[in-house]
């Protein structure tokens, strides 16, 4: 039974190949050809085909493979539907669930009167942009070279834009699956967004954290006021990542939580040295020394005698500074004295 339709088929097909391009517009049982036929993955695609009552064959082709050969289904594919075709003016088919993979040409074959002739219409797959792969959160050196890759797939190629998320909300852009960072600063560190779009939904985001190592730098070298025989502090803050670790000096010996009537209390990027009850000894200069395993630093803090209330915000000390000092060391052996 299907022989006689094979043979049908293998003309169609044999005439297809010989007149490729059969311009549909010039057969009498086309309307017009059919656009292009866009669809997104995952939906249904129709693709119809207009006949009328002097047409004997009809089918359909994806490429050169049979779908359909009048009602007859040749693909296995369940996708593949035909529709139920009002009258004899009309023979289309549906895909369902369209994949990348039905992307191409389909042809509507129709015999009139021997004559073969064809209408093609092109399915045309979109893909929402999807990132599949971006680089893990990192953690690098001051000064390395760093690469970070976000790799998309969709259908229009996706456009893939970087942008940099820092503490100060600067922002700088670019584009493209990778960015290379050379000599990486700790102003670069943060977060990095990474969006593929190709306007078919709503762009697909990711982010990712670079963490940049870099030693300690001082911020803050203060001293607060001093009384004798009161609570004193001195506080040392440090810029550092990882977090700096701090030790405290007076001249060459090295201070200890606890001992000497000191308390060395450590919160986060600050450091303090609190004196329970500042005695006349306690006077002097110390040092605070911070350090990671990217470096060390270190600021002097003076406490200062009793009448003269300072601060020293950063070390080493300024000119003005040294004049208050002497001015102090002045009192202090007036006092003593
Ligand atoms: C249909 O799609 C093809 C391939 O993408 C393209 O070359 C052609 O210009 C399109 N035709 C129309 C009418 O959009
Ligand atoms: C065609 O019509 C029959 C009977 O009316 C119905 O059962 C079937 O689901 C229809 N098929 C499609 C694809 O609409
Ligand atoms: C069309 O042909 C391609 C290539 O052979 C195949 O991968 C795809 O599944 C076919 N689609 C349909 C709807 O038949
Ligand atoms: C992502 O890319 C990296 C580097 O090219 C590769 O080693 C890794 O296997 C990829 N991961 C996945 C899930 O494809
Ligand atoms: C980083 O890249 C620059 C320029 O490409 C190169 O000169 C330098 O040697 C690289 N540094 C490292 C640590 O690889
Ligand atoms: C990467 O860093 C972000 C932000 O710090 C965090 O939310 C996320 O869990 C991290 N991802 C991985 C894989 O560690
Ligand atoms: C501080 O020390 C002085 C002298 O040793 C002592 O007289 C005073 O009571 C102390 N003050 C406090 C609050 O402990
Ligand atoms: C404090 O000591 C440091 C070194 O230990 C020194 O460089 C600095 O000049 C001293 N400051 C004063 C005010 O003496
Ligand atoms: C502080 O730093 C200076 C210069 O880097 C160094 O010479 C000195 O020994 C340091 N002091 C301490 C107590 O670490």
């Amino acid at each position: 039974m299907h022989n006689s339709v094979c043979f049908l088929i293998l003309s169609w097909v044999f005439a297809l190949l010989v007149f490729p391009g059969v311009p549909a517009r010039s057969g009498e049982s086309f309307s017009k050809p059919m656009d292009n036929i866009t669809v997104r993955q995952g939906e249904s695609a129709v693709l119809k085909c207009s006949v009328d009552n002097k047409v004997s064959r009809v089918a359909w082709l994806n490429r050169t493979t049979i779908l359909f050969a009048g009602r007859d289904k040749w693909s296995l594919d369940p996708r593949v539907i035909l529709l139920n075709n009002t009258g004899a003016t009309e023979y289309s088919i549906k895909i369902q669930n369209v994949n990348v993979y039905d992307e191409g040409p389909y042809i509507c074959s129709v015999l009139t009167n021997k004559k073969p002739k064809s209408s093609r219409v092109h399915i045309i797959v979109q893909v929402p942009a999807r990132i599949v792969n971006i680089s893990t959160n990192i953690t690098v050196n001051e000064g390395s070279n760093v690469t970070l890759m976000c790799l998309a797939i969709g259908r229009p190629e996706p456009t893939i834009l970087w942008k940099h998320r820092s503490r100060s909300g600067h922002n700088f852009m670019s584009e493209g699956e990778y960015i290379e960072i050379t000599a990486i600063t700790k102003d670069q560190s943060g977060v990095y967004e990474c969006s593929a779009n190709n306007d078919i939904s709503t762009p697909d985001v990711r982010t990712l954290q670079v963490t940049v190592n870099y030693p300690p730098y001082i911020s803050t070298a203060r001293s607060t006021g001093t009384p004798l025989g009161q609570r004193g502090t001195l506080q040392c803050e440090a810029s550092a990542v990882p977090v700096a670790n701090f030790e405290w000096y007076k001249e060459d010996r090295r201070l200890f939580n606890g001992l000497n009537g000191v308390k060395i209390e450590n919160k986060g990027r600050q450091s303090m040295l609190i004196f329970f009850n500042v005695s006349e000894e306690d006077y002097g200069n110390y040092t605070c020394v911070a350090m990671n395993t990217m470096g060390i630093t270190n600021a002097s803090i003076i406490l200062y005698g009793p009448g003269a209330v300072h601060d020293v915000n950063r070390a080493p000390l300024s000119l003005q500074n040294s004049f208050c000092l002497l001015l102090t060391v002045i009192s202090w052996f007036l006092f003593k004295f």
